[in-house]
């Protein structure tokens, strides 16, 4: 792993423009579970397509809107970790760096990094399903809502429509506009770190293989084997709050 580590991090300092592409796995180490690692994952433990799909919403809001409250207070409780503070300390160093993450959560804003791109959308910009208008954000974790417990979702100030989680579901299209900056970016740095991704759910997958096909190079941090292996120029197997620190150190 050293040599790999210093080829990386020769790699960093040497960039012109960096773009950070991170998935759930730069959260696991704030204690916030990831998608599909095996027996901790979300979907190994919850149907997706039962709690993270319109249709789900619409048969029963409750219990989508319960589910998504309860992952939001989970992150409310959490804190950034080493992993997303090296993240916001790429950003320092190299003005001009854009992160773009999969993640709703919002521990990248709370490291410090200004803007991240959220292909995603975020667990704290619920919205009215029917007008579009953004909701006030549920504040705090006032009414713990525990693991599957239902939750009426609130209803639209403006037109009485429920609110939804804004978050992109199985099925919907990412925001046009936030996928199209993301792929700009990825068109125009000369490095991009992929962190804590499966790389398996589309378009987002896209976005390394933007910056691989016009000549940037590509950093993967994941303790597994991804499809992205193929398009990195370096793989540093091992955790995200272990190696990143080692890049920025
Ligand atoms: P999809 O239905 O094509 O699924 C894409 C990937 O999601 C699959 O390759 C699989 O890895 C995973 N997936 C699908 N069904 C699953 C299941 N039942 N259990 C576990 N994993 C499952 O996704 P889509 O319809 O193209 O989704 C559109 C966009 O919405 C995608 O970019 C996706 O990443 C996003 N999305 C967001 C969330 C979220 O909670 N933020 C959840 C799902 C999808
Ligand atoms: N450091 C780095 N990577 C890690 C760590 C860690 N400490 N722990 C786990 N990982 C890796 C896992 O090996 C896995 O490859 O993080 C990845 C998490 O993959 P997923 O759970 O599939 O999460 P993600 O890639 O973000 O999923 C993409 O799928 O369900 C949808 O929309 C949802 O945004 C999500 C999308
Ligand atoms: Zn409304």
């Amino acid at each position: 792993v050293p040599d790999s580590v210093d080829k990386a991090r020769a790699l960093l300092a040497g960039a012109r423009r960096v773009v950070v592409f991170t998935g759930a796995g730069v959260s696991a180490e704030s204690g916030i579970p990831t998608f599909r690692d095996s027996l901790t994952g979300l979907w190994e433990r919850f149907d997706a397509q039962a709690l993270a799909t319109p249709e789900a919403f619409r048969a029963d809001p409750a219990l989508v809107w319960g589910w998504y409250e309860w992952r939001r207070t989970a992150v409310s409780r959490a804190s950034p970790n080493a992993a997303h503070r090296a993240i916001a300390t790429v950003e320092a160093r190299h003005p001009g760096t854009v992160v773009i993450t999969q993640n709703v959560d919002d521990l990248h804003e709370r490291a410090g990094s200004a803007a991240p791109l959220h292909l995603h959308g975020s667990l704290f910009a619920p919205r009215c399903a029917d007008c579009g208008r953004p909701a006030a954000r549920p504040d705090g974790t006032a009414d713990e809502p525990l693991e599957g417990r239902r939750l009426p979702p609130p209803a639209c100030a403006h037109c009485a429509g429920p609110v939804r989680p804004g978050v992109v579901w199985f099925g919907e299209a990412l925001p046009a506009d936030v996928l199209d900056r993301a792929v700009e970016a990825a068109a125009s740095c000369d490095l991009l770190l992929t962190v804590g991704t499966s790389g398996l759910v589309h378009p987002a997958a896209e976005i390394p293989h933007v910056a691989a096909r016009l000549g940037a190079a590509v950093v993967q941090i994941n303790p597994q084997p991804t499809p992205l292996d193929a398009v990195a120029d370096v793989n540093l197997h091992g955790a995200a709050a272990e190696i990143l620190p080692l890049l920025t150190r």
